[in-house]
């Protein structure tokens, strides 16, 4: 089959460009790292073209992805000085053996998403400069597919488990202490159920009380800026959702604190918010605010379900659109002969920092 070369190239994520970034060195192995058939042409985020995959496979370097941090201690060769330990959280920093001369990290330090591992590189650099090793950092995340059969290639290909001391599985999985950074509250329910009375409420005792600066991601108000134009369709709710998400994240990874209030009816899509949140080192807290239907229905302040029931909103959640009720609420709130000033306590209990020190 002779299909003509992929005329854009297409950004494959972080992972793969880690995985092809030590195959371009000669650390792993091809055949560990999955790429899609060729013949394609494969970018880094910014659209640099990073390699051409051929239709049976072969990989020819393009040219270097866009810098990073911390690249200038990336791995680029097997020459290390030996002994190496091979570290993959910061717990087994504590287990390095004194002879270790080359103190190999596995981090990826790419995209915006990876505070953990920004976190464990600076931590490992302090380690390396107090103790005297060299400091090398591999490009292997927490969560790259096959993660435990390419630490064992890249142990080999440094010089073998007799030299490559590997000090990731004791520690792996271990939790990472979210609580570096800010605060995401994500209030879902139904329209009319009291989302954007309670988040505003909610946003002016923090500013009252506590002296904080807040983002306000109200699902209305971010329709008619973030995301105007977008529909209702189930794909348009998703980009909504998602684009508040990305942003909440990053008030979150400056140490601020955001609060957003859409309907976010789907499980899925609430869920890429968490994983963008705490990946970058925030806190997120999910408030499901379960005012029944009947009762949203009942209030009907903007007359939404009314038009809905006579079939002049397409899509209406509740109505002619699902509501996928959360399975991870921080909080399950009904608003329904509740005082908002109670509710929002609840909150502010649920935001409160976890633990006496901080
Ligand atoms: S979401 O599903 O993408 O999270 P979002 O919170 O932004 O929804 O917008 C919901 C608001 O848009 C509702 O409060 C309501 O005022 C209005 N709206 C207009 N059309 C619809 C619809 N088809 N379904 C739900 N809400 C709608």
């Amino acid at each position: 089959m002779s299909t003509p070369p992929s005329p854009s190239p297409s950004y494959p994520g972080v992972p793969t460009l880690d995985d092809l970034e030590l195959v371009r060195h000669g650390l792993l192995p091809r055949d560990l790292v999955s790429v899609p058939d060729g013949p394609l042409t494969l970018s880094d985020a910014e659209g640099v073209p990073v390699v051409e995959v051929s239709a049976d496979g072969e990989l020819s370097w393009l040219s270097p992805r866009s810098s990073r941090p911390f690249e200038r201690w990336h791995l680029t060769d097997t020459e290390v000085e030996l002994p190496v330990a091979l570290v993959g959280d910061e717990t087994a920093l504590a287990a390095v053996p004194g002879d270790t001369r080359t103190l190999v990290v596995l981090a990826s330090t790419d995209g915006d998403d990876n505070q953990r591992d920004l976190d464990l590189v600076r931590a490992a650099r302090a380690t390396a400069e107090r103790s005297g090793y060299a400091l090398r950092v591999a490009p292997l995340g927490h969560g790259t597919p096959r993660r435990a059969d390419k630490v064992a290639r890249l142990q080999q290909s440094l010089g073998g488990p007799e030299q490559v001391h590997d000090l990731t599985s004791a520690t792996e999985g271990s939790a990472y202490p979210a609580g570096r950074g800010g605060v995401v509250v994500l209030l879902t329910g139904l329209s009319g159920s009291g989302k954007s009375t309670i988040a505003r409420a909610l946003r002016d005792h923090l500013v009252e009380e506590e002296d904080r600066t807040v983002s306000l991601l109200d699902g209305d108000v971010v329709r008619r800026h973030l995301s105007a134009g977008l529909s209702f369709s189930p794909a348009d709710r998703e980009t909504n959702i998602r684009r508040i998400g990305w942003v909440a994240a990053e008030i979150a990874r400056h140490g601020g604190t955001a609060i957003a209030s859409p309907i976010a009816p789907f499980e899925s899509t609430r869920q890429d918010v968490r994983r963008m949140v705490e990946g970058r080192g925030g806190r997120f807290v999910l408030v499901h605010v379960a005012t029944p239907l009947e009762e949203c229905e009942r209030r009907d302040r903007k007359g939404l379900y009314a038009r809905a029931r006579a079939g002049e909103i397409p899509d209406f959640t509740g109505i002619s659109s699902p509501y996928e009720t959360p399975t991870d609420a921080t909080l399950t709130l009904d608003t329904t002969g509740r005082e908002v000033e109670e509710l929002v306590h609840h909150i502010l209990a649920a935001i409160a920092p976890p633990g006496p020190t901080r």
